[in-house]
């Protein structure tokens, strides 16, 4: 099994990165894997620009910047299983995390639906990673759950438009210090799971 690991917290070894590595070690108890963690404050992944040749509209062209992720959405592609890892920042996903989704855009091969007219009226896509396996991890300060209620619906939506298949969720409240989390053992313990399952155990 080959699954990905995006680490959407600048803070290595802090709270996302370790229920992250939680979730790779449940998969690991169940099955051979080849893990590839991308720290995506780390790694050369340029804004995108809004320039719109990945859009249907200009015919579902490669992202023409120059960086890390031509590579990365081939083994995307490869892979079979992808965990996504976003601390709550300003009620949301991390700016990392957002420009991440932005720049996965290449790989959703929408089509525009027209009426008779030409006038656009809907979309349909076919993403090249449909059917792929994502388990998701966020981390807030807040002790309310509710602090992260946009940033969980952002996440569904992006995991919904590919198509994705959600194996599950690990939302951990109250980790406003770094790595407080490796506290939390009912987190971990969650984390844990999901990585299991996320390996088909
Ligand atoms: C710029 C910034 C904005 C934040 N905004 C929020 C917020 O709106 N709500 C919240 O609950 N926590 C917020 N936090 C706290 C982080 O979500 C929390 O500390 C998280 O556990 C960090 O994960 P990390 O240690 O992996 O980076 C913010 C932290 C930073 C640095």
């Amino acid at each position: 099994m080959k699954i990905m690991a995006f680490v959407g917290s600048p803070r290595k070894n802090s709270n996302v990165d370790t229920l992250m590595d939680k979730v790779i070690e449940g998969v690991k108890s169940k099955t051979d894997v080849e893990v590839e963690k991308i720290y995506l404050y780390s790694a050369d992944i340029k804004n995108c620009n809004g320039c719109g040749l990945c859009s249907p509209l200009m015919g579902n062209r490669d992202c023409p910047i120059d960086d890390d992720m031509p590579g990365i959405l081939n083994r995307m592609i490869e892979a079979e299983a992808y965990v996504f890892g976003t601390p709550n920042h300003v009620h949301t996903m991390s700016s990392a995390m957002t420009n991440f989704w932005a720049r996965l855009q290449p790989l959703g091969k929408m089509e525009v639906i027209r009426d008779d007219s030409g006038k656009i009226i809907g979309g349909k896509s076919k993403p090249l990673i449909m059917g792929k396996k994502a388990v998701m991890v966020v981390s807030q300060g807040d002790f309310s759950p509710s602090a992260s209620a946009l940033l969980l619906r952002v996440l569904d939506s992006n995991i919904k438009d590919f198509q994705l298949k959600k194996i599950g969720e690990v939302f951990s409240t109250g980790n406003l210090e770094k790595a407080q989390v490796k506290n939390n053992e009912n987190d971990l313990n969650l984390a844990f799971t999901f990585g299991q399952r996320l390996a088909g155990g």
